[in-house]
Formats: C-alpha cells, structure tokens, sequence
C-alpha cells in the first residue's frame, strides 16, 4: 500500500482550486490538472508499507484543535504547478505532532521538509505564473490517512481512517 497523511478539502477550497486550473487552461497552459476529488494538502508522505492499522494506531495519540486554513497564491516545483497556504502556526504544528507520532512507532516517511502545497497541474506546458487564486478558507477538524493506487484515468486515493480534532 501506499500511504499518505492529508487534509482533505471543503467544497468552497476546491472550487477556489478549480478556477484556478480553469484560468491556467484558458491561458493554454497544458498537462496532467489534478482532478477536482483528488485535491488535498499532504501532511506525511509514508510511501509503500504494510499495515494502515499501525498507522492509525500510530496517529490515534496525536491531539489538535479545528484549525484555519487560506489559500494565498501560485507556486511551482520545476513544471508542478501548486496552491500555496497562509503561514499557520496551527498547521505546522500539526505536522510536527503527525511526523513525530510516526517516527516513535518507527513508520518510516518522507522527511523533506515540510512546504504546504496542494498540486494543481503536472507537467505543465508552460509557464503558469500569474494566475489568480480567490484566498478560500476552511476550519480544519480531520486529518485522514489516504492510500494512492493508480487507477485507469489517474490516481485513485482512497480514505482509510481519520483522526479528529478535540472538540473544545
Ligand atoms: P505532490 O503533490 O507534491 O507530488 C500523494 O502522492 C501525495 O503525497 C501528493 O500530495 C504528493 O505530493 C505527496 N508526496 C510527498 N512526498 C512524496 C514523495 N516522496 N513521493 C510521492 N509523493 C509524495
């Protein structure tokens, strides 16, 4: 199985998502536009590993409260093309209590440091800078272990477990 931790997306997030990659295309930019309910933010990026169980078991410690996010602007890795987030405190937090969680219960993961980022478009065609983005937000009151397969027409990711926020 392939593992990732994720925040999954409101409605009103991924609609300010969607305009966007429909102003990129309206500019010809061109490649793979991640689809509309595949967009998510990426906490912990586990990779191939056995047991979604010792995973869950492995976040089942890890307390937050809701928490916001907000969109704020374009970036790129190379030719990806990302929905940028506001600085939060609450959400780099987060990170570090999810990352932690799974180095003490030995879960091995993707240690690059943590750049918060939701792709919007692969391999893109040409440049893509410049392009508006509404600043949606939404609370934040579940992180979700997500598996990745390869499906027909793209990835399917599918949800195998949440862990919820504190109600306080
Ligand atoms: P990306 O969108 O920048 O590729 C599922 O692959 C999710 O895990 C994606 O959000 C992907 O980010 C993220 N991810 C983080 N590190 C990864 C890695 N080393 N390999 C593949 N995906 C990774």
């Amino acid at each position: 199985m392939r593992l990732f931790i994720a925040i999954r997306l409101s409605p009103e997030m991924k609609a300010a998502l969607t305009d966007a990659q429909r102003a990129m295309f309206r500019r010809g930019v061109r490649g793979n536009f991640t689809s509309e309910e595949n967009l998510h933010l990426t906490l912990a990026f586990i990779g191939e590993y056995p047991s979604a169980e010792a995973v869950m078991d492995a976040l089942s410690g890890v307390v937050f409260t809701p928490f916001d996010l907000r969109l704020d602007g374009i970036g790129r890795f190379g030719d990806l093309w990302w929905a940028g987030l506001r600085e939060s405190a609450a959400l780099t937090a987060v990170v570090r209590r999810v990352r932690r969680a799974l180095a003490e219960h030995a879960i091995p993961f993707d240690r690059k440091r943590f750049t918060p980022h939701i792709t919007l478009l692969r391999k893109a065609t040409r440049d893509a800078a410049e392009i508006p983005i509404a600043p949606a937000a939404m609370t934040v009151r579940t992180l979700s272990l997500m598996s990745s397969s390869r499906g027909r027409n793209g990835m399917i990711y599918t949800e195998l477990g949440t862990i919820e926020a504190d109600s306080a």
